[in-house]
């Protein structure tokens, strides 16, 4: 019997991960538990990709990605984005803090807010983002609730780069997610984010040859 979670719907696996000399320097914004961002550096630390995170921006004082940054003696800033009248005046505090680290690429790894052109247009296609679905479908908020109420049965995660237009770049890679007749947000998520943490890694490298290959043309 094949196992319900088949493992064959990983795809692409990309198994050669290029050489990033010198290392990328990467900058991390998130939200949340900051799980995808410690695969991110986990990746980093074990050489499975050749970059380093040199720093994390959070909007939540509490988050568990916070928590991660310390244990990892990664810089965090805490920016409390109800203090900013506008969003762009946010996204003026980010590019600071990235553009002392000279960051190369920036991976909004669940970071829950909308961001501008101001942080878009500083980063052309280098600000890369996790969404829990198959774009373009579920785009915005609680993707993996609007897929079970949508009751498909394949769902997924996807790496794109940054638009104006929320979840809406151009796709760097996805994986497919089957939905399970009893599943529920939270198991679904579980296994989602194994994915996720995942596709995290191969995306940032996609992107980060891309870079690379322009910056040497
Ligand atoms: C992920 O599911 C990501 O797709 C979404 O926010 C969630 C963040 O999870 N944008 P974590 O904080 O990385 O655990």
């Amino acid at each position: 019997m094949v196992s319900k979670y088949l493992e064959g719907l990983t795809w692409p696996s990309i198994d050669l991960m290029p050489m990033l000399d010198p290392v990328l320097k990467i900058g991390v914004m998130a939200s949340g538990r900051g799980s995808n961002f410690e695969a991110l550096v986990k990746a980093t630390l074990d050489n499975t990709l050749n970059a380093q995170v040199e720093c994390l921006i959070v909007n939540k004082e509490e988050c568990g990605a916070r928590l991660i940054a310390d244990r990892y003696n990664i810089p965090c800033y805490f920016f409390d984005h109800r203090k900013y009248e506008k969003r762009e005046d946010l996204d003026k505090k980010i590019i600071e803090v990235l553009s002392l680290y000279k960051i190369e690429g920036v991976v909004m790894a669940g970071w829950m807010r909308i961001v501008t052109p101001v942080l878009i247009n500083k980063f052309p296609d280098r600000l890369i983002n996790i969404h829990p679905s198959l774009l373009p479908s579920f785009k915005g908020n609680r993707a993996i609730k609007q897929s079970l109420e949508s009751n498909v049965k394949i769902t997924g995660c996807t790496v794109h780069l940054v638009r104006e237009a929320v979840d809406t770049g151009p796709i760097l890679i996805q994986t497919a997610i089957p939905v399970f007749s009893d599943d529920n947000e939270e198991t679904l998520q579980r296994r989602m984010q194994i994915e996720e943490h995942k596709i995290l890694i191969n995306g940032v490298a996609i992107a980060a040859s891309r870079w690379r290959e322009t910056n040497q043309g």
